[in-house]
């Protein structure tokens, strides 16, 4: 994995296109306060994924954020796609019923699998891990990890599967 910091929208503009074009995947962090860096990001992606807290403020946020995608998506007729994630968020049902109904009257789809605040997602940055590294003490915030992604994308595993099987095949 390799990891490059792209400081401003051009550098995002110039550089991301060449990154897709060596990378299986590229997965890039958002800065939530520099809003043209988040637009030129979109005007690259194929899916956006929105952290959301569930709480009215982030509600507001998630709002502007989704006006940013759907500009995106009416310049480039189409893409990003975009999903809405459920973040730092109690096991009560309440908040997440809210933002559900915040997300629906944006007619923005909400992962099922929301990101549970966890200590060991606190502990993560400060130990320089990932959760799926962190051992026992993690666990649960990996299974809740692994959960999302495989919701959000549920045909990379059989890609990878098939694409492996047809690799041996050849051969
Ligand atoms: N699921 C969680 N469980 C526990 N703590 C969390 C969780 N998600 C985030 N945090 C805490 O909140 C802090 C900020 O989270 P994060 O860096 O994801 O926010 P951000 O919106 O990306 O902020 P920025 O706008 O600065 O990029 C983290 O360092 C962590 O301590
Ligand atoms: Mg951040």
């Amino acid at each position: 994995m390799r990891v490059v910091r792209l400081s401003n929208s051009d550098e995002v503009l110039d550089e991301l296109p060449l990154l897709a074009s060596e990378s299986e995947f590229v997965i890039a962090d958002g800065p939530g306060s520099q809003t043209e860096t988040s637009r030129a990001l979109l005007l690259c992606a194929d899916l956006a994924v929105i952290p959301c807290k569930a709480s009215m403020m982030e509600a507001r946020a998630l709002s502007k954020n989704t006006s940013f995608v759907r500009q995106a998506q009416a310049i480039r007729k189409g893409p990003p796609d975009a999903i809405a994630v459920l973040s730092m968020v109690g096991r009560g049902y309440r908040l997440t019923k809210d933002m559900r109904e915040a997300a629906m009257s944006l007619h923005l789809s909400l992962a099922e699998t929301p990101i549970i605040l966890r200590q060991a997602i606190a502990d993560a940055p400060g130990q320089a891990k990932f959760c799926g590294n962190m051992g026992f003490a993690a666990r649960e915030a990996a299974r809740d990890l692994d959960t999302l992604f495989r919701e959000l994308f549920p045909k990379i595993g059989l890609e990878t599967a098939s694409e492996i099987r047809m690799a041996n095949d050849g051969e």
